[in-house]
């Protein structure tokens, strides 16, 4: 089980797309385990971004970020990280494939709509920077006995 970071950006959140993207992910088996309103700090934004510094679209992309509130989740599940990222798409709108969240709601580079950790490392870090101690709830979830098969002693 993997716990993975994502945050629904500036974008969606002005369009009225959160609800349509979350349901995606609970749709899918993923369970929604931390979810914070929140606006983004330079700092935040800066420390979340660090690996692109020196991209030319840096400055634009904090810019954005910061500019209006982002919904910010923590999913959980079997496979999390990588099976965000496959629902998400690629990263330009007009690239994405349909069926994706970026392929089905967007068509620009630069607003595209969501951010998910890319790496269990990534997922951590990412996590740790989004949300305090106690932010994050691991609970039962009734109906998991049809979204995984547990017999063999661990959700499958
Ligand atoms: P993210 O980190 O937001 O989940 O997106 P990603 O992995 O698919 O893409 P990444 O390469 O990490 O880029 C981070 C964000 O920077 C913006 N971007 N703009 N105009 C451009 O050429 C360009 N390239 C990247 C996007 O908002 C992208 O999500
Ligand atoms: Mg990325």
């Amino acid at each position: 089980m993997q716990t993975t970071l994502i945050i629904l950006k500036p974008d969606a959140v002005q369009r009225g797309l959160m609800g349509k993207i979350i349901a995606r992910f609970e749709d899918k088996g993923l369970q929604v385990v931390g979810a914070k309103l929140m606006m983004i700090s330079q700092e935040l934004a800066a420390t979340h971004y660090e690996a692109h510094k020196a991209r030319p679209f840096y400055a634009g992309l904090v810019r954005f970020m910061t500019s209006a509130p982002v919904l910010v989740l923590a999913l959980r599940g079997n496979n999390a990280i990588d099976v965000s990222r496959k629902m998400m798409g690629a990263t330009f709108g007009f690239k994405a494939e349909p069926g994706t969240i970026r392929g089905d709601y967007g068509v620009s580079a630069s607003y595209n709509l969501i951010h998910g950790s890319d790496s269990p490392e990534a997922a951590q870090r990412e996590i740790g920077l989004f949300f305090k101690a106690g932010e994050v709830i691991e609970y039962p979830r009734s109906g998991d006995q049809w979204i995984y098969d547990t017999s063999g002693g661990k959700p499958e």
